[in-house]
């Protein structure tokens, strides 16, 4: 079987690193908040380059927390994505604001400028792009337009360029992501510190001290063992991150192009996911499943026709980019330390489903 990303193959060689480091996690009886959090924020904020980064309990969170500290509530507008993960749209809902969807560029399937453009307008108060399956959103030309950036960097910890441009930027790690932990957890970086001090207050009940509540907050947190975990995986998010990069221009050199659309390579991308196009994705994916190789589509039916989200008024056919990349996209194993051996299995197995001679 080759599964679409092995996640036990990237923590295996540090079972006993993280062993080491959850005893002195139980030693200390410091399970919420204390140093490994602390040095964790510490040690995630240099790596992004942003003055301030908080630890919270998922991307989730991250992003309905960053939303809040940025002021975005009932009445306001905020211009998203609707091909990505449910939680970027559900997030500005959840704060009492109206997902605005503007259409995709279908060759880098983050949003499209020229598409967000006619869409602010007096009530927007945010713009969320998306840095999709690791590949970074156009951060200079949105931030041309005047409104403020919260960068939904779940899927891209790592690619270079990210992070600086937005008020802030969420991340997760879920188990899958290219900086992940061992179950949930969350960041908000931030470029702003008024807007940080209000991040850090409302991940724990809207207070900075435990007994005085100043505002309606959350209880978000970062466990100190995910924190610890992290903190031994962030040194290695760079070698994953390149191992990634090759892994995709291995499968570009062994020919998948002959069968599929490949993602357009751009410096930047970190391919937390490797995702083709193609009009045959039923016959490819059955070949593969009958090859024990994984293979997945998101996003299917995207946000903006999601049932959630009918209250909006979206007909079918309103973002075609959209729509277009919901039907055609294929996601084929990638992950940091992906074999030579898998990813000719995988091609092989591509090209005989659509008829190329292998
Ligand atoms: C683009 C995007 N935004 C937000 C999230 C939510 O993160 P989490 O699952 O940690 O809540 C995810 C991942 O699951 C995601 O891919």
């Amino acid at each position: 079987m080759i599964p679409l990303v092995d996640v036990k193959a990237q923590y295996a060689p540090f079972i006993p690193e993280l062993q080491e480091r959850f005893a002195e996690v139980l030693e200390s009886g410091r399970f919420i908040f204390g140093p490994e959090v602390e040095a964790f924020e510490r040690e995630a904020a240099a790596y992004l380059g942003v003055p301030h980064a908080i630890g919270v309990a998922n991307g989730t969170d991250a992003l309905v927390l960053a939303l809040e500290a940025m002021g975005v509530g009932r009445g306001d507008e905020v211009i998203c994505p609707a091909f990505t993960f449910y939680a970027t749209a559900e997030a500005i809902a959840r704060v009492g604001a109206t997902p605005v969807f503007a259409d995709i560029d279908p060759v880098t399937l983050n949003l499209d400028v020229a598409a967000v453009a006619p869409l602010v307008g007096e009530h927007t108060k945010a713009i969320v792009p998306v840095h999709l399956f690791g590949r970074p959103a156009p951060l200079a030309e949105l931030a041309t337009l005047g409104v403020p950036l919260l960068e939904d960097a779940a899927q891209a910890f790592g690619a270079p360029g990210i992070a600086t441009t937005g008020i802030c930027s969420t991340f997760s790690f879920f188990p899958t992501k290219n900086l992940f932990a061992l179950g949930d957890g969350g960041l908000v970086a931030c470029t702003d510190t008024a807007v940080a001090d209000t991040v850090r207050k409302l991940r724990f009940h809207g207070s900075r001290d435990k007994r005085t509540f100043e505002l309606i907050g959350a209880n978000s947190r970062l466990d100190a063992i995910q924190a610890a975990a992290l903190r031994v995986f962030l040194p290695h998010l760079a070698g994953w991150n390149r191992s990634r990069r090759e892994a995709a221009g291995r499968y570009a050199e062994l020919g998948l192009g002959e069968s599929v659309e490949l993602p357009l390579d751009e410096a930047g991308h970190v391919y937390h996911m490797y995702v083709v196009r193609t009009n045959e994705r039923e016959r490819i994916a059955a070949a593969l499943d009958e090859a024990g190789i994984a293979s997945a589509s998101y996003y299917v039916t995207p946000l903006h026709l999601q049932p959630a989200m009918a209250y909006l008024g979206y007909e079918p056919g309103s973002l075609p980019e959209t729509e277009r990349a919901a039907a055609e996209n294929l996601a084929l194993p990638m992950w940091g330390g992906i074999g030579v051996e898998q990813q000719e299995r995988v091609v092989a197995t591509v090209k005989s489903a659509v008829g190329v001679v292998v």
